[in-house]
């Protein structure tokens, strides 16, 4: 059935839609027969106990069950994994172009290439990295990770993503998020995408608290979207492709497993405009941590210190005087995977381009290029910048973030970054 395109609004909201009337059951869950022959069946993405601010669970009402596919076997992808630990660590400074274009033919989990990442889907904890370049929509396959939610970040080209519980079309600058287990294929309306992916393998994305902003700001849960139920009743010979524990799994089954005619509960996928995000900052001097930016966290368990945060930076004025206003030098003890998916980063004078993606580890030293300074050190704060036409974005996580090896040979990775903070002028006079 072709989906309407139509929305729910609310971030994990209890939600109910049907794409046929009449076939949710009222007042229970699993009645004994539901409507227009269809199976009941529960996906729970968090554990059955789980606080209730916390849990998430939605109620397929589906043609057939999940459970009717034939048996998995492995299935390779030399590029997709989370062999996190095959190459060590790095405290440099990496930086990488963006992805070429893909052979012929590859589509969306073809196309997924793994740069980095920490944790894993064994610990529940941790992320992975990766970006993706295809010119295929998936034909007769269908997709679907056990080990983590997935925050697709678009920078190129348009994804129309039907998933379980409905369908979603999103287009650069716009993110969306399919939970843990939901089942999706990815068609390409532009005909080729490119962009990024993190897996959080963590607790769920949330909104983060908000303190003494107040009750408003950031990014709002209203603008969260939702798709409405729309099914597939299609038979044939398809693929049926399982990410499980950092492997893929390849199974066969005869029909469209994206067959839920309704569903309710609060598990599932949705999208989010990025140009939304109420953007806050300072009105006097100096400018907020960059946790002022963040639209979605993953909470580890030690308040306050995330598993895994989605951070943006978007178009906004600065106006704060007498202060460096582009990010200042810094080093933390979070690690930050930085990705652009418009226009330039104000703490880079170049060199870091739409697609391409850096790597600032635990405790290296970064922050603007030499170029980048030396314009804001001069720059009259009396007047207001207005930053347009850009929009960054950070997946920062606790743990060391771990480029895997293809990604520290890749052609793409620029083996003169650190120079860009090689001809920082020295000031120093003590006699000034
Ligand atoms: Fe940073």
């Amino acid at each position: 059935m072709t989906s309407t395109l139509r929305y729910q609004s609310g971030f994990a909201n209890e939600l109910a839609t049907e794409a046929l009337e009449g076939v949710l059951p009222r007042g229970q869950n699993s009645p004994q027969r539901v409507a227009r022959g269809l199976y009941a069946e529960q996906l729970t993405g968090s554990a059955f106990t789980a606080p209730r601010h916390a849990n998430r669970r939605s109620w397929l009402y589906r043609i057939r069950p999940a459970a009717m596919h034939e048996p998995f076997g492995p299935r390779e992808h030399a590029r997709f994994h989370n062999r996190f630990h095959e190459a060590p660590a790095t405290p440099n400074q990496l930086r990488w172009d963006p992805l070429p274009a893909p052979p012929a033919d590859t589509d969306f989990v073809d196309g997924l290439v793994t740069y980095a990442g920490n944790g894993g889907a064994d610990e529940q904890a941790g992320c992975g990295i990766y970006l993706y370049a295809a010119n295929r929509s998936m034909q007769g396959r269908y997709f679907y990770s056990a080990d983590g939610e997935l925050l697709i970040v678009p920078q190129e080209g348009r994804l129309m993503l039907h998933t379980e519980l409905g369908v979603l079309d999103v287009a650069p600058l716009e993110i969306a998020v399919i939970p843990r287990g939901v089942r999706f294929r990815v068609d390409l309306p532009d005909g080729t995408a490119r962009g990024y992916v993190a897996e959080n393998f963590g607790a769920a994305l949330r909104l983060p608290d908000l303190g003494p902003i107040g009750a408003n700001g950031l990014a709002l849960p209203r603008d969260f979207l939702t798709p409405v139920a729309a099914y597939e009743d299609i038979d044939g010979d398809f693929e049926l492709v399982a990410k499980f524990q950092g492997g893929l799994w390849s199974a066969r089954i005869d029909h469209s497993p994206l067959d839920v005619v309704a569903w309710h509960g609060n598990y599932a996928p949705y999208k989010y405009d990025l140009e939304r995000f109420n953007t806050i900052g300072s009105i006097a001097v100096d400018h907020p941590d960059p946790s002022i930016f963040t639209v979605l966290t993953s909470p580890s368990d030690t308040p306050g210190t995330a598993n895994m945060d989605f951070v943006i930076f978007p178009p906004r004025w600065l106006v704060a005087e007498h202060t460096f206003r582009p990010p200042y030098f810094h080093r933390n003890v979070a690690s930050e995977f930085m990705g652009l998916i418009k226009g330039a980063y104000d703490a880079k004078a170049g060199g870091f381009v739409p697609g391409g993606a850096s790597l600032h580890n635990c405790m290296s030293g970064h922050g603007p290029d030499a170029a980048s300074f030396e314009k804001a050190s001069a720059a009259d704060t009396g007047k207001p910048d207005h930053i347009t036409g850009t929009m960054a974005f950070m997946f920062e996580t606790r743990r060391v973030i771990r480029p895997v090896a293809q990604a520290l040979s890749s052609p793409q990775l620029q083996g003169d970054y650190y120079s860009c903070w090689q001809n920082i002028h020295r000031h120093f006079n003590p006699e000034s």
